[in-house]
């Protein structure tokens, strides 16, 4: 891998897959998942190698509720398992974790689990491990429009001095610094109504590595692409300026 130039502060992955690599093998779709939550174990272990500061992975998103029931419901065993199996483990290892996502759809048990594991991770600086669980950006903005308008409507806010900085508090991801750096596994290239606001300037990076696959080698591969890139922000290129 390549001399780190920069290291990008924040890396969201969607980690697609798990169903085609089990049905490549002729296991189930849940045998699937349970192999997509190692390599996500494992992802925050390189994350964390390579000085990463926040990490965010999409393991729910809103409209996977629409899956079939038996398959929502093996997700949400395993996410109970995984919390409670990991939580003391990524506590020990100085990780921060948070979650968004709208969490009134998830079991309360579920939510329990991830108010304690907030809690208890919540002075760790290490990492930041933010999970996406029954996360939809679209919704994600609305919820923060309605909140707004609320605030305005109740005299609490006043609207002319609401700017991108403002309204980007009302979202759940405030106070984490936008992605540099989205991953896609799977060969799809579409957000799916991941993190809709936030990704406005990410560069993205897809593989058709199917999630379960994704090793430490392909995410320096992702961070390489990364460091290859220009980032301009509308501007004009470096090397233009420079030539005046
Ligand atoms: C990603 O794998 C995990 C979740 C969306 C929960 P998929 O379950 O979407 O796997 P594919 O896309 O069917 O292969
Ligand atoms: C996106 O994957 C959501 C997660 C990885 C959690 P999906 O498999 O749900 O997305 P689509 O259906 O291919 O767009
Ligand atoms: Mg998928």
């Amino acid at each position: 891998m390549n001399a780190q130039v920069n290291t990008p502060k924040h890396v969201a992955i969607i980690m697609d897959g798990n169903g085609r690599w089990a049905t490549a093998r002729g296991l189930s779709r849940a045998e699937g998942h349970r192999k997509g939550a190692e390599a996500a174990r494992q992802v925050v272990e390189t994350a964390k190698e390579l000085g990463i500061p926040y990490l965010t992975l999409f393991a729910f998103s809103s409209e996977n509720w629409n899956r079939p029931e038996d398959e929502v419901s093996d997700l949400m065993d395993l996410l109970r398992y995984y919390l409670k199996k990991e939580t003391a483990e990524l506590h020990k290892s100085g990780a921060r974790i948070l979650i968004i996502g709208d969490r009134e759809r998830l079991p309360i048990d579920i939510v329990k689990l991830i108010d304690n594991a907030e809690t208890l991770t919540r002075d760790n600086e290490k990492i930041t491990v933010v999970l996406a669980l029954s996360y939809g950006g679209r919704q994600d903005i609305l919820f923060a429009a309605k909140e707004l308008a609320k605030q305005a409507r109740a005299g609490e806010i006043d609207l002319d001095t609401v700017n991108e900085d403002i309204f980007s508090q009302y979202l759940m991801t405030r106070g984490i610094p936008d992605p540099d750096l989205m991953i896609r596994t799977s060969g799809e290239s579409r957000i799916s109504n991941f993190l809709m606001w936030q990704l406005a300037y990410a560069e993205l990076y897809f593989t058709d590595t199917l999630w379960p696959d994704f090793l430490k080698k392909d995410m320096e591969k992702a961070i390489d692409y990364f460091n290859s890139r220009e980032r301009r922000y509308g501007g004009l290129s470096q090397m233009h300026e420079m030539q005046g």
